[in-house]
């Protein structure tokens, strides 16, 4: 069964939030947990960006979109980037340490901010210059890189 992209976008935002509550709940003392959670989150999101930046945001861009939709656009790409740099720094600390806490905190924030950018931003340009044919098709490619992860 075949879903539009961003039902399958949508679903996974959810599924990392969730990811992310649960390592926000962790402690110092539960490094082994916090490694094992982290991992699968830096897998997930990894993935998840990648369908995202190869399957729906270049199609947005070559479509004869607004200047605005094009920042916004950009503007998701570096987001991307924060983030990618922002789990690397946090994979060269230790997972006991008394910082780490609060640099989940920041990730959790970061990923929230953009989760809703998306769905409030980019999605109704993307349901503006996408057929629903296409959607659906898009939807099984992002299924298919969600479970490269
Ligand atoms: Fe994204
Ligand atoms: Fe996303």
């Amino acid at each position: 069964m075949s879903m539009s992209i961003l039902r399958a976008i949508e679903e996974d935002h959810r599924k990392v939030e969730d990811m992310l509550s649960s390592l926000k709940s962790t402690t110092a003392q539960e490094a082994q947990r916090r490694q094992t959670e982290f991992g699968g989150l830096q897998r997930e999101l990894h993935a998840h960006m990648k369908g995202e930046e190869e399957l729906l945001f270049p199609l947005l861009l070559d479509k004869e979109s607004e200047d605005g939709d094009r920042d916004e656009i950009l503007e998701m790409f570096e987001e991307h980037n924060l983030l990618r740099l922002w789990m690397d720094h946090m994979s060269t600390i230790e997972f006991s340490h008394p910082r780490w806490g609060a640099k989940m905190d920041v990730l959790a924030e970061v990923v929230d901010h953009h989760h809703s950018e998306e769905e409030d931003d980019i999605f109704p340009v993307a349901r503006e210059h996408l057929d629903a044919e296409t959607l659906e098709a898009l939807g099984h490619r992002f299924g298919m890189v969600l479970q490269e992860a």
